[in-house]
Order: structure tokens, then C-alpha cells, then sequence
């Protein structure tokens, strides 16, 4: 492990030791600060599952949760809004271990809607950065880059002009960056392409324009010398010389299904600055796990492998495994960081399965137990861990301790089960070096021993393979097939199981999908009477149904009243009495999501969808999903609703349990 010696050496010969000290904490509380003095309301960080956005399976930036109010909607707190939200991006799992890439972040952001646009935005953060009162960086340290223009839209030269008085007004050079003149090492300003400098949209729709990145210089010393691009690099090249921190995007146009850019009405500005890679910077660390968000989390893996015995194992593979120090920093960094993110995740709702969100958490969960186990930690650590990053974060999210037993629980779920296979998996997986590895045997691997697909492969590639002194690419020379097969084996087992079950249920198996067909339905009727009677802030979290009931888990932070209740219920059934016909058509997502379709689990962006309607299309639509079916043809064959229990589920999600009587 790297010992605090070590990484007091680092900073005091890092240029940036002249900062002082600063905490997440402080880092949190002056940005909020500054941006409230210049008139901007604090808005909570949104949950990290997406309120009816199929576009996406995690809330990636800060921009996320505002996109209606990005296209025009008006927010109830005003144009000016600023927060710290909580963020996943999975795009760089497998990069983790690394000492920038994590899979949560902190975004802190900014927000103009329809208010200020690029003169106030880059003024404001030029000052936050350098004032002293807030970050006081040096600005010969800061460079930034700007759209440089194509076909889309012109080169920003208000941007340059801005970022040129600003950097003047600190007696600071402002040479704009050419590329016939290869100013490179003189330029303060780089106008980029749209690869570069152009943000958004989220989704392939949806707000988006040029941005301003500013990125902290760590000197030509840094990485210099296996910079790929040579003398060439420049803001934007990723050898590690230039880190970025913050985002400005102006938001000018609309990308529509067609791929035309229309300048929107009402202009906007987004902004996104990083917490972990800008309190790194600042207190000259070179690696973000060495940050108050994640060193304790590092701290405490590094005083379980202390405490652990140091058994010797007999399973042959495993004891050969991480011989050596960075092998074994780089599981622990990678414990670290999915831990963090699977708490926050479980927290929000989230809970381990083999489906989308649920995958994913499972895949951070097992690949965390997976690196325990090779740093021969116990069966049963992550349980310490979770209460270490419920410590660092409670006070700004108090979800987590609120959810804490929920957490626990699941973890210890996932610990259990992954636990009893885990060793005998990756035996079994070593294997497969004598062996041709297809998707077939990778998915008994998975369905026998819980290794998840991507697991395998990192097992294989990263354990077996060198271990074992194989060509790694003669092993896995296949790898896109390999997935494919996996994938049809996957379909075809879920099929199976669900023959399976229509065996185990003879006889009683067409009431059984009656039933759950009804209750289907029934469930489409609750969601539309909860937003009419409640709100229009609920949305569907999941869904349960059995041949006996309903479970329902909407968006909703308080317990119905009686009334409420009463009303939704009432509201149900008369829906029922009416006899409405319920249809369905099959559109693309974009047209259902024209026509008002709710709903939206496990659709992905671009794919056809099924949108059941609920009503006399001429005259009354009672409710309008998009849904995989399958439902009732009419209202009627429903009988009677009741709800049987409405409690909490999670943090910020209600339950109710129906029957149709
Ligand atoms: N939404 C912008 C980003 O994530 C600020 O970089």
C-alpha cells in the first residue's frame, strides 16, 4: 500500500502544495456558498434512478433531473439553480483501479434557465477558481478550451473573448491556441472540435451545445514522456498532464430526432465540476483515492487485510494470485469504489438481480467480493465497509443511514450467496484454459457459480491468462462471439425457466396468468389514480405480481392519508365499471413518448416499444403505458380493487399491496 509518508513526499514535491488543505466538506459548502451569493437557489441532488427516463439507467451529470426545465419548463425554485448531485457512470468500469476512474461522483453544478448565459458563466467560475476567498488557484495553471465551430454552429469567440478579460485582469498571458502555429506550450485558450468541446445530448435527443472546459496544467514534468501526442499535447489529451474540472455547456440548441440542431428558445447554461478530481487537485494529491470521500473506505479494506489471517489456501489458483503490491492497491481501489457505488445505489432503490440497474449493481457487488477474495479477505467484509461509507457521506445524504438496514441486508444477500460459489467458480474457470472457452460454458459458469459474464472475462484475462502464461489474445480471439452466445444461452434459459414454472403450476396455469394479467392491468389503473389523486411527482419504481396480489412501488416521500387512499381506490374502480377497452400499439419510443406514454423499465433508446392505452381513444384515455404486456382486452373482467397496505419501501418510495377481490 502506498504509506502516508509516501504520500506526504508526493505533495510536498507537487506543485500544488501551496493550497492548503481542503475537505469535501469545505469544497461542498463554498461552492454552494458562492453560487447563493450570485443569486442561485440550492436544489437536493436528484436520486441516481432516473424518474421515467428510458434514455438512461443512472443519473449521469447534474443536468439530468432538469432536462424538462432545460427544454422550458418552468422550475418551481427559479433560473438560477445550483447543487451537488450524486452521479454513476459505468461507461469506465472496467478503467477502475486506476488512480481517476470511479464509478460514483459528486457533480457539483450550476444553472441558468433562460437567465445568465456565457459572459456571467465564465466570469463567475474564473472567480470562484482563483479568488482567494474561494479556491485561489493560480490562473497560470489554468488553461481552457472552446468550441471551435463546424457545420452545426460557429467558433465560440464570445467564450474566448470572455476567458481573454479574465485572464488579463490577473496579468496573465491569453494566446489563443493555433494549430499551424504549433503555440501549444504558450496558449492559455484551445478552441476544439465537437468531440471535444460540444455537450450533450444525454440521450441522442434532447439539449445540448458548445461547452468551455477549464483544466488545471500539472506541468510538462507530469507524464511528459509517454505523452502519445509528444510535443503535441495539448488540454484534452489524456496523458495525465492536463485534468479537467469543470464543464460550462451552453445550452443553445435542441437535437431533434432528425438530427437537426434548433436553437432553443431560451437559452441555458449547465455546468459540472468534478468533486473528487478537484479536491485531488487541490490538495496535490495524484490520485483521488487518497480524497476524504475515499480514503477512510481504503483505510478500513487496508486494516481488514491486516487483521485477516493470512490463511494458506489450497485452492492452487487463488493462492498464486496478486503477488504483488500495485496488483493488490489496485483490488483495494477497486473494493473501495464499487462499494461506495452499490451503497448509494441499494439506497435509491436498487437491488441486486440480473436485469438492467439490478445487473449492474450485482456485477459491482460480486466483482468487489471477487477482489476481497483475491486479497484473501473474509466471506462477509463488505458488511464493515458499508458503515464506513454511510460515516463519510451521512451528513449531505441522510438516505443512507435512513436505508442502512435495507443496505446491509442486500449486501450481506449478495455476500452470501456469491460467497458459496466464488471459489469453487474460479477454479472452476481455470479450467478453461484447457478448454475452448465458448458463451456456453461461460453461462454455466454464471448460472452455476454466479459469475457474472464480465467477471469471467476479467478473471480469465487478468488472473488465468497471466498466470498461466498464456497468449492472451489466442485465448480470447473471440470474445464478440463469445457474448453472443452467452446472450442467446441467457434467452433461452429464461424461456426454459419459465416452461419450468408453467410446469410446476399444471392444471392451475390458466387461472395463474389470468390473474396476473388482471393485476397487470389493475396495476396501469393504480399508477394513473396515484398521479390524479396525489400528484403528478409519481412515477412507477417496480412492480411485483402474483396470482394473489399486486406490489407497487411508486415515487412518493410521505404515507397516503385514508382519504388518499380511499380516493385512489374509488378511483380504480370506476375505471372498472366503466368497461374500458384496453389496447395496444407498437410504435417507436420517441412516438410513445410524443403521445404522453408513461412508464418505462427496461426499454432501451431507439427500440420499438408496446404502448397499452386504457380508454375510449375518441373520447377519454384513462391511462397510457408503455409496457410489455401482457393485459386484459376490457376494464370489466377486473372485478372489484382493493388495497390491502400502502408502507415505505426505500428512500423517497411507498409500497402498496392490492387484490382484486
Ligand atoms: N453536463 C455537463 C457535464 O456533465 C456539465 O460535463
Amino acid at each position: 500500500m502506498v504509506s502516508v509518508i509516501e504520500r506526504e513526499l508526493y505533495r510536498i514535491n507537487n506543485k500544488f502544495t501551496k493550497y492548503k488543505m481542503i475537505s469535501s466538506k469545505e469544497l461542498r459548502k463554498k461552492y454552494i456558498q458562492f453560487f447563493k451569493e450570485k443569486g442561485h437557489q440550492e436544489i437536493p441532488s436528484a436520486s441516481l434512478v432516473p424518474e421515467n427516463d428510458p434514455t438512461v439507467l443512472f443519473t449521469t451529470a447534474g443536468m439530468h433531473p432538469l432536462v424538462p426545465y432545460l427544454l422550458g419548463e418552468v422550475h418551481p425554485e427559479g433560473k438560477r439553480l445550483v447543487n451537488v448531485q450524486k452521479c454513476v457512470r459505468t461507461g469506465d468500469i472496467d478503467d477502475v483501479g486506476d488512480s481517476t476512474h470511479n464509478t460514483f461522483f459528486e457533480m457539483l453544478g450550476n444553472w441558468s434557465l433562460g437567465d445568465y448565459f456565457k459572459d456571467d458563466s465564465i466570469r463567475w467560475s474564473f472567480e470562484f477558481l482563483t479568488d482567494k476567498k474561494w479556491l485561489g488557484i493560480d490562473p497560470e495553471k489554468i488553461k481552457v478550451t472552446v468550441f471551435e465551430g463546424d457545420d452545426d454552429a460557429p467558433r465560440d469567440e464570445e467564450s474566448i473573448k470572455i476567458w481573454q478579460e479574465c485572464f488579463e485582469s490577473l496579468g496573465t498571458s491569453t494566446e489563443v491556441f493555433d494549430k499551424e502555429k504549433k503555440n501549444n506550450e504558450t496558449s492559455r485558450i484551445f478552441p476544439l472540435p465537437k468531440d471535444d468541446n460540444w455537450w450533450g445530448p444525454a440521450g441522442e435527443t434532447g439539449p445540448c451545445g458548445p461547452d468551455t472546459e477549464i483544466f488545471i496544467d500539472l506541468g510538462k514534468s507530469v507524464n511528459f514522456e509517454k505523452c502519445p501526442n509528444g510535443d503535441d499535447c495539448k488540454p484534452g489529451c489524456h496523458c495525465g498532464r492536463y485534468v479537467e474540472i469543470w464543464n460550462n455547456v451552453f445550452m443553445e440548441y435542441n437535437k431533434n430526432e432528425k438530427g437537426e440542431y434548433i436553437p432553443l428558445e431560451k437559452k441555458n447554461v449547465d455546468t459540472g465540476m468534478g468533486m473528487e478530481r478537484t479536491l485531488a487537485i487541490l490538495n496535490g494529491f495524484d490520485n483521488i483515492y487518497d480524497t476524504d470521500v475515499l480514503t477512510p473506505i481504503v483505510k478500513e479494506v487496508e486494516n481488514l487485510i491486516q487483521n485477516s489471517q493470512s490463511e494458506e489456501s489450497d485452492d492452487g489458483i487463488l493462492s498464486l494470485s496478486l503477488q504483488n503490491d500495485s496488483e493488490k492497491i489496485k483490488s483495494v481501489k477497486i473494493i473501495a469504489d464499487h462499494i461506495r457505488t452499490s451503497v448509494f445505489m441499494i439506497s435509491d432503490g436498487v437491488v441486486p438481480s440480473n436485469l438492467d440497474r439490478g445487473y449492474i449493481v450485482r456485477r459491482l457487488l460480486r466483482r468487489a467480493i471477487r477482489h476481497g477474495n483475491l486479497l484473501k479477505l473474509p466471506n462477509g467484509f463488505l458488511s464493515p465497509l458499508v458503515e464506513t461509507v454511510i460515516e463519510i457521506y451521512q451528513e449531505f445524504y441522510p438516505e443512507l443511514e435512513n436505508n442502512k438496514a435495507i443496505i446491509l441486508d442486500e449486501i450481506k444477500k449478495e455476500e452470501e450467496k456469491f460467497g458459496k460459489t466464488i471459489k469453487q467458480g474460479a477454479k472452476e474457470l481455470s479450467k478453461c484454459a484447457f478448454e475452448k472457452i465458448t458463451g456456453k460454458y461461460l453461462f454455466y459458469i454464471f448460472s452455476t457459480f454466479g459469475f457474472p459474464l464480465e467477471l469471467s472475462f476479467e478473471e480469465i484475462e487478468n488472473v488465468i491468462i497471466p498466470e498461466l502464461k498464456l497468449n492472451p489474445k489466442k485465448e480470447l480471439e473471440n470474445k464478440e462471439k463469445i457474448i453472443q452466445e452467452f446472450n442467446e444461452e441467457f434467452k433461452k434459459h429464461q424461456e426454459l425457466s419459465r416452461t419450468a414454472s408453467a410446469g410446476k403450476f399444471k392444471g392451475g396455469l390458466a387461472d395463474l396468468s389470468k390473474e396476473t394479467t388482471r393485476l397487470h392491468t389493475a396495476a396501469h389503473l393504480l399508477l394513473e389514480s396515484l398521479r390524479r389523486v396525489v400528484g403528478e411527482h409519481i412515477f412507477q419504481k417496480g412492480s411485483n405480481i402474483t396470482a394473489e396480489r399486486l406490489r407497487f412501488d411508486y415515487s412518493h416521500g410521505e404515507k397516503l392519508t385514508d382519504e388518499q387512499k380511499q380516493k385512489v381506490e374509488d378511483l380504480v374502480n370506476e375505471q372498472i365499471q366503466k368497461n374500458l377497452p384496453v389496447e395496444v400499439e407498437e410504435m417507436s419510443l420517441d412516438d410513445a413518448k410524443k403521445i404522453g406514454a408513461m412508464g418505462v423499465f427496461e426499454s432501451k433508446y431507439g427500440e420499438k416499444v408496446k404502448v397499452y392505452t386504457i380508454g375510449n381513444k375518441d373520447a377519454e384515455i384513462f391511462s397510457r403505458e408503455i409496457c410489455g404486456g401482457p393485459h386484459v382486452q376490457n376494464t370489466s373482467e377486473l372485478g372489484k380493487f382493493k388495497i390491502k397496505k400502502e408502507q415505505s419501501s426505500s428512500a423517497g418510495v411507498r409500497r402498496i399491496k392490492a387484490i382484486l377481490e
